[in-house]
């Protein structure tokens, strides 16, 4: 007998515990399917209750499974919940926390479901370009009516329990000892007729109402098609009978399983996963507690990166040099969490307790008992150096001393002090208390429990963890050079910002690369690029950015950039005078302009990330190709239903890659040696292979 199974009296109950979450794993099918059977065959069993172990009903489908036999193997999801659905005693789905994607399919087949009031309900297989497959687009609809089904099958976004009250999908919210009352609904439920959701009518839909749900739906998707084909199954619901309805949910999940937006979105799913293991530092590494924290600098990434600690309950020293710099930056977080009240994002009583926890300083003998000390001052070595060698002298022994760099050598840095072992590269994103990536550069002196430490609280403060080497830009910043240099070369050879903006936007970019400029100020990008012609005087630059910088057009800040601001507007206006300058340097070059078609433009900018990424791989700065894609997925803004750029190279197949690359290689104006395949690339593109 199966150890989920057991009596409490009259009614049995099934237990789902496959830790963490009760994915519906291979083994967990079958012993479910073994405890329905032995419920139908002991007589003295009226009723039975689907619970689960721990804090979550059922997370779906065990990802651990994904794309390997074991998903498909008998018994399968669909063929339990026929088998839950057609018993003849009733079965409660008892619903005593999250319960996602196939928990909830299952929970559905049942004849009644229980839940506690804060439990969570979501069907999200959308946000894996797929549509729920056991049933869940057909008895949904039944249980919560056609517009909550829509938007929680298009969203994928949980919903709890005590909102779903009242509707067929939640019979009870359940209070006390839940289990108890679990079964004692059960025990009331023995003698009431099985309801199934398969017999319940869809409430007839107005008119208008799959127009206008597909109207929404695709403005809300911006090109992505699984929302939209949950809509067509939810359509199925409301107008074809149930079996023919589940018939055809199935045609559109097989459809959609083989599309590369679902690959590219489960890849993006499973490269995040792979990003936060090291293969040289196992999961039992010991890690250091980080109880305190300091960040030093309050400019633009040491306010956003302390509100991170903040907001999760960490107690965060902040440290300036001079009283003014202090209480700007100070004021600039309260406003910040002021800003998230105001949208409903924050309690008054949270803004005061994170408040609460910050602790500004001038004085850094007030970093002594920090566990971890984040630097975030201008971008000189020579500032760093000041501060690495203060840090050095007052820390505690074992507090970790990072810095939020973006382009300096993290080794020189360690090296001014006398515990490089400590030393570790936490590069924020900007706006650092909202963007999702942190690359965690690991130098070669930084320690492994360091390097354990530094991932644990990247996840604890919700970031997206990926581990770099040292090199300048790290990962994604050495990629962004060369999609920039690209950009920079198609207004020279003919281009206008806004066309280039505009076809990487219709590619699926969050925003075009010269309105990530102007918003993050071309001033920064202006100051790296100055430092590398320095250091690299033989590499080909464009210099239009530069003209732009030298007239003062900063971005959104100066109220001009490559594109016009109107006061108080953030909406880009394409600018004449912007042409003209661009004209100006295209003649004084000698340069004939030429009309250069959308696909080119995108294909040089993601093939230029691409290559470099390559080179990245080959040199080991990324432990996999996949990490480079969730650097670009969770920082740059990069589609996610393309999968990153070393995954879409994948789609396009390398072979092709190096053939398009030859060809940009024959432009005139092409830079003929930034177009040099890497060799990593040569030789999987010849092998005909793929990164990943
Ligand atoms: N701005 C970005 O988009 C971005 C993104 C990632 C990383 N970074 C990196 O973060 C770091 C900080 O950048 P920023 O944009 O926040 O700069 P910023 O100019 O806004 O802030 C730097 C702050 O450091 C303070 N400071 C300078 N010297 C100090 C010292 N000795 N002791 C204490 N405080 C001192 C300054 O008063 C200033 O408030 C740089 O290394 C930068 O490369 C910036």
């Amino acid at each position: 007998m199966s150890q989920i199974y057991a009596r409490h009296g009259d009614i049995a109950v099934i237990t789902l515990d496959n830790p963490p979450v009760n994915g519906m794993g291979q083994q967990l099918r079958t012993s479910i399917a073994e405890g329905l059977r032995a419920a139908q065959a002991e007589a003295g069993v009226r009723a039975v209750v689907i619970t689960g172990a721990g804090n979550a009903f059922s997370g779906g489908a065990d990802i651990r499974e994904f794309n390997t036999p074991k998903a498909l193997a008998e018994p399968t999801l669909r063929g339990l919940i026929d088998m839950v659905e057609q018993g003849s005693k009733p079965v409660i789905a008892a619903i005593n926390g999250t319960c996602f994607g196939g928990g909830l399919e299952l929970s559905l087949a049942c004849h009644y479901r229980v839940a506690r009031a804060d439990a969570q309900l979501a069907l999200p297989e959308v946000k894996l370009g797929l549509i729920p497959g056991a049933g869940g687009t057909q008895r949904l609809p039944r249980a919560v009516g056609l517009a909550r089904a829509v938007d929680m099958i298009t969203t994928g976004n949980p919903v709890k329990a005590s909102e779903l009250a009242g509707t067929e999908l939640i019979d009870a919210v359940l209070t006390g000892d839940f289990m108890a009352s679990a079964v004692s609904f059960a025990r009331n439920a023995a003698s009431a007729p099985l309801r199934r959701l398969r017999d319940m009518p869809v409430e007839p839909p107005a008119a208008d109402f799959f127009a206008n749900a597909r109207a929404a739906v695709s403005k809300a998707s911006r090109g992505l098609t699984a929302p939209l084909r949950c809509i067509d199954a939810i359509e199925a619901a409301a107008t074809l009978p149930f079996d023919d309805g589940i018939r055809r949910e199935r045609e559109i999940f097989v459809e959609l399983i083989e599309s590369s937006e679902s690959k590219a979105l489960r890849h993006a799913f499973f490269a995040e996963r792979a990003a936060a293991k090291i293969p040289d530092v196992p999961g039992e590494t010991p890690a250091r507690a980080i109880a305190k924290v300091a960040v030093v600098g309050a400019g633009t990434m040491g306010g956003g990166i302390t509100m991170n600690f903040l907001s999760a309950g960490i107690p965060v020293t902040l440290l300036e040099a001079k009283q003014d710099a202090l209480d700007r930056g100070v004021a600039a977080i309260r406003r910040n969490y002021d800003a998230s009240m105001k949208r409903g994002k924050l309690t008054p009583g949270k803004l005061e307790r994170a408040m609460g926890l910050l602790n500004p300083t001038l004085s850094f003998d007030d970093l002594r008992d920090a566990d971890l000390v984040i630097e975030a001052v201008f971008e000189e070595m020579g500032v760093k150096e000041g501060v690495f060698r203060q840090l050095d002298a007052v820390a505690k022994p074992g507090a970790i001393l990072a810095t939020n760099t973006s382009t300096l050598d993290v080794d020189r840095i360690a090296g001014f002090t006398k515990r490089p072992a400590d030393v570790v590269g936490l590069h924020f994103f900007s706006p650092a208390n909202v963007m999702k990536l942190l690359e965690v550069v690991r130098g070669k002196a930084t320690s492994k429990d360091v390097m354990a430490t530094v991932m644990q609280l990247a996840k604890k403060i919700g970031k997206t963890a990926v581990v770099s080497g040292v090199c300048d830009g790290f990962i994604g910043n050495r990629m962004l050079e060369r999609y920039q240099r690209q950009c920079f070369y198609l207004l020279e050879e003919g281009a206008a910002p806004q066309q280039v903006d505009r076809a990487l936007e219709k590619f699926g970019m969050a925003m075009g690369l010269f309105r990530v400029g102007d918003l993050a100020g071309n001033d920064i990008s202006w100051a790296v690029r100055k430092r590398r012609y320095a250091e690299n005087p033989d590499v080909p630059y464009s210099k239009i950015a530069d003209r732009l910088c030298e007239l003062g057009r900063f971005g959104q800040k100066t109220g001009m950039g490559w594109y016009r601001y109107e006061p108080g507007k953030r909406d880009p206006i394409p600018d004449a005078e912007v042409g003209k300058i661009i004209a100006d340097y295209r003649g004084e070059m000698g340069l004939e302009p030429r009309a250069i078609p959308d696909e080119e433009i995108v294909d040089r900018c993601v093939l230029a990330l691409a290559n470099e990424g390559a080179r990245i791989l080959e040199e080991g700065i990324a432990l996999r190709a996949s990490d480079i894609d969730t650097v670009y997925l969770a920082g740059y803004g990069f589609p996610r239903s393309r999968g990153g750029p070393m995954f879409h190279a994948d789609t396009v197949g390398l072979a092709n890659v190096v053939k398009r690359m030859g060809e940009f290689a024959k432009n005139p104006h092409g830079d003929p040696a930034f177009w040099e395949p890497a060799p990593l690339l040569a030789r999987l593109a010849r092998e005909g292979k793929t990164f990943s």
